[in-house]
């Protein structure tokens, strides 16, 4: 079965979402500011869900704020079957462009009101679902919602998980969900859906590079997210001299060098960064007391990441032992990584080459919400062209024709799908 979906309807529902909580890059790009649980979260939450009542779906807020809508009787679905559901998230990093994450959700919108205008009878219903705090920027770990969905972590202990707000932690999870009016009734780990596919931007620079309009994401790489704070002794910069100092500043920039070589050492796909640095007491003329920043090392290869891991903590002690600080570290976030069903990325694949597009199988370097809905059903993504391989920034950027085609083969997937057991 196929259906054309409308482009322009798509990409207005980008525009106007991005509208809420837009900001500007440095060289005038338009980007995002939608951190999870914010008032612009929930404004934009607001938004989709208008969209998602007005084409009459069944919509289902969950106790961690996932907001999942599906086809039912209101609009003529009767099957009562679990539904081939897609969807992503609406959260942003501080920092974000206008597609990460809200394309797959828009798209989904787009591919069901193009179904249900052109009056399609389907075996089963389609949905479109975001989940709540992919990008993990305020609550740690990623990907929170579509993790508790799966039943991955109960949903007591994502309520308690505290927001890295500036100047210290910030209210609950649970807190944030009843403030904007999120905190849903429905249960969670939630109802297994019949198969599950997210259309992303790719957020790298490899379909550009390579002329290729699709990638057919065959699996996610393994995420390790640690935070290392180090104590040392606050003392006067000009007076302390050198020897006598226990620095956590130096002592942290040694680790983030140390990080980096690692992943030079190891090649890739290893990859490593030190993304946030909080230094107290942060002025000109004193040495800190203490240091906390953040480390992310990716791998496809979860070996490989443990490896990666060891040096790290292996290293720490050592620095800590140079500097007289000590080291305390909390896991954020580990992952392993996750292959995707075969028969979907086939189906991927395979709806690419029938539009005439290239088409490329690729690993994801970004976590994703499909990785989470893969330990509950088939799942898949479907990935479109960054330009310049920019992303987590305003300057994120995707040509409308690709934005375009990616909803289309979506569509494709997503019919194939519903197809596929009937
Ligand atoms: C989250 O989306 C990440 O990949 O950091
Ligand atoms: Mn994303
Ligand atoms: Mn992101």
């Amino acid at each position: 079965m196929r259906v054309d979906i409308d482009g322009g309807r798509l990409l207005r529902r980008l525009e106007d979402l991005a509208e809420v909580g837009a900001i500007t890059g440095g060289r005038g790009e338009r980007g995002s500011a939608r951190l999870a649980l914010t008032d612009a979260d929930r404004d934009g939450r607001d938004l989709v869900v208008g969209w998602m009542r007005d084409l009459g779906l069944d919509v289902t807020v969950d106790v961690i704020g996932n907001v999942i809508a599906v086809m039912g009787p209101n609009c003529g679905h009767h099957s009562g079957r679990a539904p081939v559901l897609c969807g992503s998230h609406i959260d942003t990093v501080a920092t974000g462009g206008r597609f990460d994450g809200n394309l797959g959700v828009l798209a989904g919108l787009e591919v069901i009101e193009t179904v249900l205008s052109a009056g399609l009878e389907l075996e089963r219903p389609l949905g479109v679902a975001f989940f709540t705090d992919e990008e993990g920027a305020r609550f740690a770990p990623d990907m929170l919602g579509s993790l508790v969905f799966a039943g991955g972590l109960t949903v007591e202990e994502a309520h308690d998980i505290r927001a890295a707000d500036p100047g210290g932690p910030g209210p609950t999870v649970r807190e944030e969900l009843d403030r904007i009016g999120y905190l849903g009734p429905a249960p969670c780990p939630g109802a297994a859906p019949h198969a599950f596919v997210e259309l992303h931007v790719e957020q790298g620079p490899v379909l550009e590079r390579e002329s290729e309009r699709i990638g057919a994401v065959t699996g996610v790489q393994g995420i390790s997210w640690t935070r290392v704070t180090l104590t040392g002794q606050s003392n006067h910069a000009g007076t302390t001299p050198m020897s006598m100092r226990r620095d956590p500043a130096a002592a942290m920039a040694r680790i983030a060098v140390f990080v980096n070589d690692l992943a030079e050492e190891f090649g890739a796909p290893q990859v490593a960064t030190v993304g946030r640095v909080e230094v107290h007491p942060n002025l000109v003329n004193v040495v800190p007391s203490r240091v906390t920043f953040t480390v992310d090392l990716r791998n496809t290869d979860d070996e490989v990441l443990r490896r990666a891991e060891a040096a790290l903590a292996a290293e720490l002690g050592r620095v800590a032992d140079r500097h007289g600080v000590e080291v305390e570290t909390e896991e954020l976030a580990r992952f392993a990584p996750v292959i995707f069903d075969e028969g979907v990325v086939d189906l991927v694949e395979s709806a690419a080459l029938e539009r005439g597009l290239a088409v490329r199988r690729m690993p994801s370097g970004a976590g994703h919400d499909a990785q989470m809905l893969a330990r509950m059903c088939p799942s898949g993504m479907v990935f479109v062209p960054s330009i310049g391989g920019i992303s987590h920034n305003p300057a994120e950027l995707t040509s409308d024709d690709d934005l375009v085609v990616g909803c289309q083969v979506l569509c494709d997937v997503m019919l194939d799908l519903v197809e596929g057991d009937s």
